[in-house]
């Protein structure tokens, strides 16, 4: 390991997350892709959860879960979760009290897109700007060549719905409560996130402990 990848996993280390530092890109550990929980248990266990510990989520688990939504799974460069056309058109970004950050699936790192903590902008319901992680499914619609217009919102919909229910029986393997969120004021977050008239919020995810759980 060289001294500044060092220094990256010192600063991550440091924190609850691993995602206080201000750095432009930060590499996620591999996911662990063995193990977990017998899918028919895991889809006996899926369920929607509104009570959230506060407790950041350790840098592991963020890999997990987001390859889990929709990182690379094959050499070709496909996905976890199918997408039209293979377009590949949702961007994940996680919001945590740190800042709001991009999953870029071929890197495997996150990519920070706005600093300070906009939890509280992820949804209407009280415990987003508490839980330690909102997840914002945004479509970008340029991705959609050949799409017509009428479309793009029908095929990004469904794409997402693809990657919130793997991130559901991720949570239900590994123990942590969940919700998927339609309740979003989708012009004061795609404000707060500077997204582009191409870009369009479609869900959002809550994920945390579930209350009283963490120690
Ligand atoms: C597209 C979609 C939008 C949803 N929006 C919200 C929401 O804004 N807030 C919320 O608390 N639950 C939301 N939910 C969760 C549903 O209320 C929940 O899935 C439903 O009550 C069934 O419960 P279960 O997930 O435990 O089976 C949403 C679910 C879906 C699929």
């Amino acid at each position: 390991m060289n001294k500044s990848a060092y220094m990256e996993v010192l600063m991550m280390s440091m924190t609850g997350t691993g995602l206080a530092q201000d750095a432009g890109a930060i590499r996620l550990p591999p996911p662990e892709t063995a193990g977990g929980m017998p899918l028919m248990q895991a889809l006996k266990e899926r369920h929607s959860a509104r009570e959230f510990d506060s407790k950041p989520l350790p840098l592991q688990l963020l890999s997990n879960l987001l390859w889990a939504a929709g990182g690379v799974n094959r050499p070709s460069g496909h996905r976890t979760a199918p997408t039209a056309r293979d377009w590949r058109e949702i961007d994940v970004l996680a919001i945590t009290a740190d800042g709001a950050y991009r999953y870029d699936p071929p890197t495997h790192a996150l990519v920070k897109v706005a600093a300070g903590d906009l939890r509280s902008l992820t949804g209407t319901q009280d415990f987003v700007a508490s839980a330690p992680l909102n997840l914002v499914y945004v479509a970008d619609f340029d991705r959609m060549n050949g799409a017509h217009a009428e479309n793009k919102l029908f095929y990004s919909a469904t794409d997402t719905g693809f990657m919130a229910q793997n991130v559901y029986l991720y949570c239900a393997s590994a123990g942590l409560a969940v919700v998927v969120r339609g309740l979003v004021d989708r012009d004061a977050l795609a404000a707060a996130l500077g997204l582009g008239a191409h870009q369009r919020v479609i869900l959002a995810q809550t994920v945390g402990y579930p209350a009283g759980s963490a120690q």
